[in-house]
């Protein structure tokens, strides 16, 4: 079976580049099918998450070209907006197809989304945002198919009982194009959805307040919104797992092509840490700079929402925290069941364990061991790479598509700062 050999104990050295935003890239991709002309996307990652979307937009009708990370799309040959392949039961992002088919047609009928199994990941408050633009919507449980339709959508004033991505960004999508202005109380502030407001706006949508709880749409309408070029923000997941893995195997990297003030969250707790992080300028960009020689200083992390610390680090810093000189605490109540990778890093001689509700404590060890470990996600997959870094020996990482979904040339970017690894095939 496919797997990453992985030779540890080697510490990571030398430059990296961070790639676009994969969370970005997969709300902004079927954002294009609200736009009447082409759109053009640069800094889009080759991973498979945006193959599978292209896929998707093309067997809607969209006339998609990808490459040399530039995605082009014009939406006006789309004839059909009805999503039921099997793609989109492969990625979580695909109930952007709801907000937008809806949005630009009034009817949208798709496949129930897929995605990471890191426990319950319900989409009421997607349904209830859309309802409450006047969207009728109605589940096919059985065959996994979800319809909405909207004579028109009207504005609205909406309160999410939770911070969700994923809603936000749905409803902005769909309100984007409706008639009146809707106000989405208690929205996310992730950076990605302030990507997809700022690129909505540069296709002629009327904004304002994404990055704050409260964001304001001014619908322009059905069919109003045109093509543009917009290039999207650098991934702050990707720049993070590589600081953890560039402080777990005590190396010093440079991370480049990444906004500072995203990363402050996982700045600071790798500080406290006893990780340096300092920040410069190489020319008109930012650069990070971390570097470690010491084991960690223990940690608590609570997982946030943004600007708190992301649940899509917690598993990198859970194998960075194998080896801290104490007890540290990890609780997560975004996901809960978010944990699937700790078997896997006690196989490594790591002594970890899930306290459940969303809690585990990791007693730390003096280092890890070579073995044979599955990946149950993909965070989990980085997680369990970053352990195979650090570790002495041998490891074999499994189930590869998971960190081939999220992950652009994961492989030559490790091997560039002197990673020991190989996929063997
Ligand atoms: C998105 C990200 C994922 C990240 C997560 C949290 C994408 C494609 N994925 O996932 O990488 O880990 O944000 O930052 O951008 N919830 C509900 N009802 C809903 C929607 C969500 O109860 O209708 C709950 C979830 O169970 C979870 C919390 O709200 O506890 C946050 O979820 P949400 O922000 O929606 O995550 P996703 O959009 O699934």
């Amino acid at each position: 079976m496919e797997h990453y050999k992985i030779e540890g104990g080697h510490p990571l050295r030398g430059k990296v580049t961070i790639s676009g935003a994969k969370n970005a890239a997969v709300a902004i991709i079927p954002a294009v099918i609200l736009c009447n002309s082409a759109c053009r996307l640069e800094n889009i990652p080759n991973i498979e998450d945006v193959a599978i979307l292209r896929n998707i937009l093309s067997s809607l009708g969209a006339e998609v070209d990808f490459s040399d990370n530039v995605f082009t799309a014009n939406p006006v040959t789309i004839h059909t907006n009805e999503a039921l392949s099997e793609d989109m039961t492969k990625l979580r992002a695909s109930y952007y197809l709801l907000g937008a088919l809806l949005g630009r047609y009034g009817y949208a009928k798709i496949a129930y989304p897929g995605g990471c199994a890191i426990g319950e990941r319900p989409i009421d408050l997607h349904i209830k945002g859309l309802s409450r633009l006047g969207a009728v919507i109605d589940f096919d449980k059985a065959n996994g198919i979800i319809t909405a339709k909207a004579h028109t959508l009207v504005g609205a004033e909406i309160y999410l009982d939770k911070a969700s991505v994923g809603a936000t960004i749905n409803i902005m999508l769909a309100a984007s194009c409706a008639e009146g202005t809707t106000e989405i109380h208690n929205a996310a502030k992730e950076p990605h959805v302030v990507d997809v407001a700022n690129f909505l706006n540069m296709c002629g949508a009327r904004i304002k307040g994404a990055g704050t709880d409260t964001i304001r749409i001014v619908g322009v309408g059905r069919g109003n919104l045109h093509g543009c070029s917009y290039a999207i923000i650098p991934d702050q997941i990707e720049a993070g797992t590589f600081m953890i893995a560039a402080a777990a195997t005590g190396g010093e990297v440079v991370i480049k092509n990444i906004i500072p003030a995203h990363l402050e969250a996982i700045t600071a707790k790798l500080m406290e840490a006893g990780v340096s992080v300092d920040p410069a300028i190489e020319g008109n960009d930012y650069i990070l700079n971390v570097a470690s020689t010491m084991r960690p200083r223990p940690l608590r992390i609570e997982t946030c929402t943004y600007p708190g610390f992301p649940t899509d680090l917690q598993q990198p810093m859970m194998a960075f925290l194998s080896t801290a000189r104490g007890e540290s605490i990890i609780i997560d109540k975004i996901f809960t069941e978010r944990f699937k990778h700790v078997n896997e890093l006690n196989k490594m001689g790591a002594n970890m364990r899930v306290l459940g509700n969303g809690k585990a404590e990791i007693i730390g060890v003096e280092s890890l061991h070579g073995a044979d470990i599955y990946a149950t996600d993909l965070r989990a997959g980085a997680a369990l790479i970053i352990a195979a870094l650090m570790a002495k020996g041998e490891t074999r990482v499994y189930n590869l598509h998971y960190t081939d979904r999220g992950y652009e040339n994961l492989e030559e970017k490790l091997k560039a700062l002197g990673a020991r690894i190989k996929r063997v095939n």
